[in-house]
């Protein structure tokens, strides 16, 4: 790491995988960091019902807790919901809004998305914004368009002095074990970057933008060298502490 490059930012997102004996992973993790400090700045989301748990056996560590998904209200007659005070209240710092598993099992829209992230502002969290293109608009050519339409869609201008991340995440790339070419994920964050700067002037130059898709040990360490890639959001690998602390080396 030369003078001036920005630290990579590196999420788990254990999606709904995780119960009580999961909460040793998570201190595994926090143990291997403590002996040997990554350059990464690290992020674990767990299930919600996990992060008060989780936050009281990493307390002190520098992993930092984030959610998965918060309501765009703050209280109220919602059942089921978690609210991004809630989130907070637990020891949550990051939020992961719009992952394509929410927008494509749940119906949520980008208009959706930029109430949650206004959400996550309020109560002081740092929202991680996923877009990320289906295989079909991948293939039609229609890619970049589709991504930097959701980047500009789903991001509020209140984000403009504040911190966030974008993650580009491919559905096809998700839990399958494929993952786009080096220069297509490239591509795909030079747009996303311009994006963001013309959305948010200065604001959308410092963000970092994240890779998500079947990122590895094996492949972290080239993914994370692309120009314009600032870390990774990773599912699978970031389950297993031996895993997610190789991806976490390769930054
Ligand atoms: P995988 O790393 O399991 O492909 O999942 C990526 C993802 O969706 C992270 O949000």
């Amino acid at each position: 790491m030369t003078v001036g490059t920005p630290v990579k930012l590196i999420v788990g997102n254990w999606k709904m995988n995780g119960l009580t004996p999961a909460l040793e992973e998570a201190h595994a993790l926090g143990q291997m960091i403590e002996a040997e400090p990554v350059k990464a700045r690290v992020g674990l989301c767990p299930p919600a019902t996990l992060i008060a748990q989780m936050a009281w056996k990493l307390r002190g560590s520098a992993v930092e807790l984030g959610g998965q998904d918060c309501h765009d209200k703050d209280s109220g007659a919602f059942t089921g919901s978690v609210s991004a005070p809630m989130l907070a209240d637990a020891g949550a710092r990051l939020v992961i809004l719009g992952h394509s598993e929410r927008r494509e099992g749940f119906g949520e829209t980008d208009a959706d998305v930029a109430a949650k992230v206004e959400a996550a502002l309020r109560a002081g969290l740092e929202p991680i914004i996923c877009v990320g293109e289906s295989l079909e608009t991948r293939e039609a050519g229609d890619a970049v368009a589709f991504v930097t339409g959701q980047v500009r869609a789903s991001l509020p201008d209140s984000l403009k002095d504040r911190a966030f991340a974008v993650a580009y995440e491919p559905i096809w790339a998700i839990g399958t074990g494929l993952t786009p070419t080096l220069e297509q994920i490239g591509e795909v964050h030079a747009a996303i970057r311009a994006a963001l700067v013309e959305r948010l002037g200065d604001g959308g130059r410092q963000a970092p933008i994240l890779y998500g898709g079947s990122m590895k040990p094996d492949n972290a360490a080239d993914i994370l060298a692309v120009a314009d890639v600032g870390g990774g959001l990773v599912g699978g690998a970031s389950l297993k502490a031996a895993d997610f602390i190789r991806i976490l080396k390769a930054a």
